[in-house]
């Protein structure tokens, strides 16, 4: 699908972050940002580490920096991750666990540089997750 308007800034944002990224281990780029319930747009990209084990994707980043600056109490609406790949790349598993965790009806934006983009519900990419809400009572 070809990006719709309301999403160009969220894409041009993740795009932007994408350029900042350092991945000299897999020499893959990627940006995301992430839209909060009250319009706020918060980027990130991947950052890799020699240990392998300590990178940190995007996504994830995105999500850090948007608590960073506003607070714990955010819902997100929606995630775009950019990547120069075709089909372009999902949310890999860790992160959707860490999107479960401020989720609420939201949307996951796969994209790539040609503007292809791919939109899913985050409930079709991680069904059933584990949430907060069953830490509450589950004695
Ligand atoms: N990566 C992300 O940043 N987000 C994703 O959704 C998938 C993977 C990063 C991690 C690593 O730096 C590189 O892409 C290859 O896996």
């Amino acid at each position: 699908m070809k990006l719709k308007p309301a999403l160009q800034e969220l894409y041009n944002t993740a795009k932007k972050a994408r350029e900042n990224a350092y991945s000299p281990y897999s020499r893959h780029k990627v940006g995301a940002a992430v839209r909060l319930e009250n319009g706020q747009i918060f980027s990130g990209c991947n950052v890799e580490n020699s240990s392998y084990g300590a990178t940190v994707c995007a996504e994830r980043v995105a999500i850090q920096s948007a608590i960073a600056t506003t607070g714990p109490k955010i819902k997100i609406t929606d995630v775009m991750v950019v990547t120069d790949a075709t089909p372009p790349w999902p949310p890999c598993g860790m992160c959707r666990q860490v999107i479960a965790e401020f989720a609420g009806n939201t949307q996951i934006h796969a994209a790539n540089l040609s503007e292809s983009v791919q939109t899913m519900s985050f409930t079709e990419i991680l069904p059933h997750a584990f949430t907060p809400e069953h830490l509450i009572d589950s004695k």
